[in-house]
């Protein structure tokens, strides 16, 4: 059952010149795909292919150029007043850098207790409230009346996990989380993330542009490449087998440990990078890096079609 349907969802973003538009970054551009309840979808994809503008798109941080994007049925951009607001609470977002996130003239309390405040939610002890998130997400007590300076990359993280659960969403978009933090907290905060998905029966959208982290976290996973999604498939099946020569490329980058699997997967380096969401290629967009590029696909952008049970982009099938 999905919780996020998203139909031919398009943004671009008008370049403006002195006088007029000078063209458009094409940022997403014709995309469709779904998240299961209760499941991670990961996106992934080089930067700059539109995977936080994505994010931005399904809460309704901004809006489409076209396209539509169904939450629990219902087409977000024409929710009622009364909608917007529980969906304002339901789909929430934590970001990438844990040192700007959080307001540093505030203390932890504050920060954790502010969103419920500001959609005026009764919370009978908000002492108590708080310290039984805190402690959900590794912190304690301890740490209610201080200040963000005084914490750790990581600790910062889990203080913007306490915020986002005390409006108990269904949806969180986890838009790099772990990226700015050391290697070493990574993972700490990974398990953490995936231990409050069952807990409070969370749906994820998980953007990285780290394949093993993506797989580590996520049940099935979507490729883009410049604006277009490439590739769909289950998480496990798209390592093993990927199909459209994007994401063989993304995955023959990463390494594989076990010496009989790298024998047997086709490597593979994509050469130079990625061009410009202004002026994208025309047909298949990944054409002029594709080693597999033959002449229909300098001018005909290949449809997104199903193959048992995975979807992909690509002249090759
Ligand atoms: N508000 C905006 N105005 C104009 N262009 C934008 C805006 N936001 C994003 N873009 C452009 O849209 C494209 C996609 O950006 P986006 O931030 O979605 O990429 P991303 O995949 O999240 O990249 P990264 O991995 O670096 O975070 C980029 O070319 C970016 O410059
Ligand atoms: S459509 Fe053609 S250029 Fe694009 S990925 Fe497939 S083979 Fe390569
Ligand atoms: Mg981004």
């Amino acid at each position: 059952m999905a919780l996020v349907e998203v139909i031919n969802l398009k943004k671009y973003f008008p370049l403006k010149g002195l006088f007029f538009t000078k063209g458009y970054v094409k940022a997403v551009d014709n995309i469709s795909f779904h998240i299961n309840k209760g499941e991670t979808f990961g996106l992934v994809g080089e930067s700059g292919c539109g995977k936080t503008t994505v994010g931005r798109l399904i809460l309704r941080l901004i809006d489409p150029t076209d396209g539509r994007i169904l939450f629990n049925g219902k087409d977000i951009m024409k929710l009622t007043k009364g909608e917007l607001n529980s969906f304002r609470r339901d789909a929430q977002i934590m970001f990438q850098d844990p040192y700007s996130s959080l307001n540093p003239r505030q203390t932890v309390f504050q920060i954790v207790m502010e969103p419920v405040r500001f959609h005026g939610i009764h919370v009978d002890d908000p002492e108590k409230f708080v310290v039984n998130l805190l402690e959900r997400v590794g912190l304690n007590e301890s740490h209610l009346y201080r200040y963000p300076h005084e914490f750790s990359g990581g600790q910062r993280q889990r203080i913007a996990i306490a915020r986002i659960l005390s409006l108990n969403p269904n949806f969180v978009v986890l838009d790099e989380p772990t990226s700015a933090l050391d290697v070493s907290v990574q993972a700490n905060i990974l398990n953490t993330l995936k231990d409050i998905q069952v807990q409070n029966d969370l749906t994820y959208l998980f953007i990285s542009h780290d394949l093993a982290i993506v797989k580590y976290m996520s049940h099935r996973i979507g490729v883009m490449y410049l604006g277009k999604l490439v590739e769909v498939g289950d998480s496990d099946e798209l390592f093993e087998e990927p199909l459209h020569p994007y994401t063989k490329a993304l995955f023959s980058a990463i390494p594989i440990p076990d010496p009989d699997t790298e024998k047997n997967k086709e490597r593979l380096v994509v050469r130079g990078e990625p061009p410009s969401p202004i002026n994208p290629p025309s047909g298949c967009r990944f054409h002029p890096r594709c080693p597999y590029s033959k002449d229909i696909c300098k001018e005909e952008d290949p449809e997104f079609r199903k193959i048992e049970e995975r979807e992909v982009a690509c002249w090759l099938y």
